[in-house]
C-alpha cells in the first residue's frame, strides 16, 4: 500500500572514503543537512556512511562536496537499512519518537511518509495517569485505518502509555459532553491529581477543562472558612472540592444535572474525604429549593451561567449578602452595530479587551442588582472585585470570571 511515491526502506545516506569523512560531516552538519538523529556507519568497503536529510540532499550539495570540500573524494548515495540511533537521537521527545515509530510501522507496511503525514500527527496531548487524550483533527489521513489496532497499539507505546482516547469538540448539549472516543483500551475512568486533590472521571462522559487551572489554584488559596458555598455547576467537583479541601468551605451545596459527573463528584468526595462537608443536588439548579443560606456563589459555565442568576440571587443570605463568581465568555470582536456605530475600544488589543470585559461585567452586575433589589424588596450594593481571565476560548473570545460583592444596604 502506498500514500504516493516510492517505498522508504532505510535511512538516506551520502557515502565516500573514510578520509574524508570528516569533512563531509563537518559540511553537512553545518548545513542542516546531516541526520544528526543517527549514527555514522562503517561499511564492508572501508567506505563511511553518513546519514542525511534527504529533502535538504541535492545535486548542488553534491557538486559542492566534490569540487570544494573534499576534492578527489567519491561522493554516492545510499540507504542505510539497520540505522543506529544517534546519542542526540535517542535523547527524543516523546513527539519526535512517535513520529519516528510511525514512520517505521508505516515503512514496514509499505507507505511512503509524506508531508499530509506529518501535519496529521498529534501535537499535543493530556495525559491523565496510563491514558493520553489526543487533541481532535489528528490521524484523520484513510492510510492511518489501514493499519487497523496495531496503529494505536504503536501510538500507545511510542508514548508510554497503555490506554488512548482521542477528543472530539466539546458538545454544546447542556452538560458539555466531551465528545471523547476510547481507541485503546476497555476503561475510560482515568484518575487527575491536581493541587494535591484527586479527582477521578470517565472521560467519555464528563468534560475535563485542563485550562481552568488558574482558578482553581485562586479558589484554592481563598480564605472560606465557616461560609457556606453553592457551586451552581458542579461538574466532576473541579471547584467544589478546592473549595472544601483547600479553602477551608464549612459546606458546600453541588448542583449537577449529568448523572455521570454526579457518580464521579460522588467518587470524588469520597476520595478526598470531603463527603461529608457536601451535599449534591442532582438536577436542574433552576428547581433549587435552597435560599438565603450562601455566603458565596459560584457559577462556573461557559459561554453563559446568566440562566442561574436569578437561583444565585435566591441562595445568597438575604441579611448579609455574600461574593458570586460569574463564568462567561466575553467576545471582543469590533463589530457594527446597526445602527452604524463601532462597539469602539482603545486602539492597544490588550486594553481593547479590557473594555469588553468591563461592559459585559457591568451588565451583569446591574442585571444581579435588579434581581436582589426585586427579591427582597431593599436597596442593595453591588461592586466589581475583580474581572480575571481565565484563558482564551477562541479569537477574540475571553473566558473570564468577574467575582461581584452583593450586599443588602440596611
Ligand atoms: C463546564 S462544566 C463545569 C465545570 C467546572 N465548573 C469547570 O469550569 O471546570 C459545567 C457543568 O454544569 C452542568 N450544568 C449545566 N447546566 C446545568 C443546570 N442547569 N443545572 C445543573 N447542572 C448544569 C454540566 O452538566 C456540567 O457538568
Amino acid at each position: 500500500m502506498e500514500a504516493g511515491g516510492s517505498r522508504v526502506s532505510g535511512v538516506p545516506a551520502v557515502v565516500t572514503e573514510s578520509t574524508f569523512s570528516q569533512s563531509y560531516r563537518e559540511y553537512l552538519e553545518n548545513e542542516g543537512i546531516l541526520d544528526v538523529r543517527y549514527r555514522a556507519q562503517k561499511l564492508d568497503d572501508g567506505m563511511v556512511a553518513l546519514p542525511v536529510l534527504d529533502e535538504k540532499f541535492n545535486l548542488s550539495v553534491e557538486e559542492k562536496l566534490l569540487e570544494m570540500i573534499a576534492p578527489g573524494s567519491s561522493c554516492s548515495r545510499t540507504l542505510i537499512s539497520n540505522p543506529v540511533l544517534s546519542k542526540r537521537g535517542s535523547i527524543q521527545s516523546p513527539a519526535k519518537k512517535l513520529r519516528m515509530d510511525l514512520c517505521k510501522l508505516l515503512g514496514n507496511a509499505g507507505v511512503i511518509w509524506t508531508r499530509d503525514l506529518e501535519r496529521d500527527l498529534p501535537h499535543s496531548w493530556q495525559q491523565h495517569g496510563d491514558l493520553i487524550v489526543l487533541q481532535e483533527g489528528c490521524f484523520c489521513n484513510s492510510v492511518w485505518k489501514q493499519l487497523g489496532d496495531e496503529l494505536w497499539t504503536s501510538v500507545a507505546c511510542s508514548l508510554g502509555v497503555k490506554r488512548l482516547a482521542k477528543q472530539g469538540p466539546v458538545l454544546n448539549d447542556g452538560v458539555r459532553s466531551p465528545n471523547t472516543t476510547l481507541l485503546l483500551g476497555d476503561n475510560s475512568w482515568v484518575e487527575h491529581v491536581d493541587n494535591g486533590i484527586r479527582y477521578t472521571f470517565d472521560l467519555t462522559k464528563c468534560m475535563f477543562s485542563a485550562g481552568n487551572i488558574i482558578e482553581k489554584q485562586r479558589v484554592a488559596s481563598l480564605r472560606c472558612s465557616e461560609e457556606i458555598v453553592v457551586d451552581l455547576y458542579a461538574g466532576i467537583g473541579y471547584f467544589t472540592l478546592p473549595y472544601l479541601v483547600h479553602a477551608g468551605a464549612a459546606f458546600v451545596h453541588a448542583c449537577e444535572w449529568n448523572p455521570h459527573a454526579v457518580i464521579a463528584l460522588r467518587r470524588n468526595l469520597e476520595l478526598n474525604k470531603v463527603s461529608h462537608k457536601c451535599q449534591i443536588h442532582e438536577g436542574d439548579n433552576r428547581q433549587l429549593l435552597l435560599h438565603d443560606l450562601a455566603d458565596r456563589v459560584n457559577l462556573g459555565l461557559i459561554p453563559t451561567s446568566e440562566a442561574a442568576y436569578h437561583v444565585a440571587c435566591r441562595v445568597l443570605k438575604k441579611n448579609t449578602g455574600g461574593i458570586l463568581h460569574i463564568h462567561h465568555n466575553v467576545d471582543s470582536f469590533l463589530r457594527k452595530h446597526k445602527d452604524g456605530n463601532e462597539n469602539l475600544a482603545p486602539q492597544d488589543p490588550g486594553s481593547s479587551r479590557k473594555v469588553f470585559w468591563r461592559k459585559w461585567a457591568e451588565s451583569a452586575e446591574m442585571k444581579i442588582r435588579s434581581f436582589l433589589q426585586e427579591m427582597h424588596n431593599i436597596p442593595w450594593q453591588t461592586s466589581i472585585m475583580r474581572i480575571e481571565r481565565i484563558k482564551s476560548y477562541a479569537p477574540h473570545v475571553d473566558h473570564v470570571v468577574l467575582d461581584l460583592d452583593c450586599r443588602p444596604l440596611t
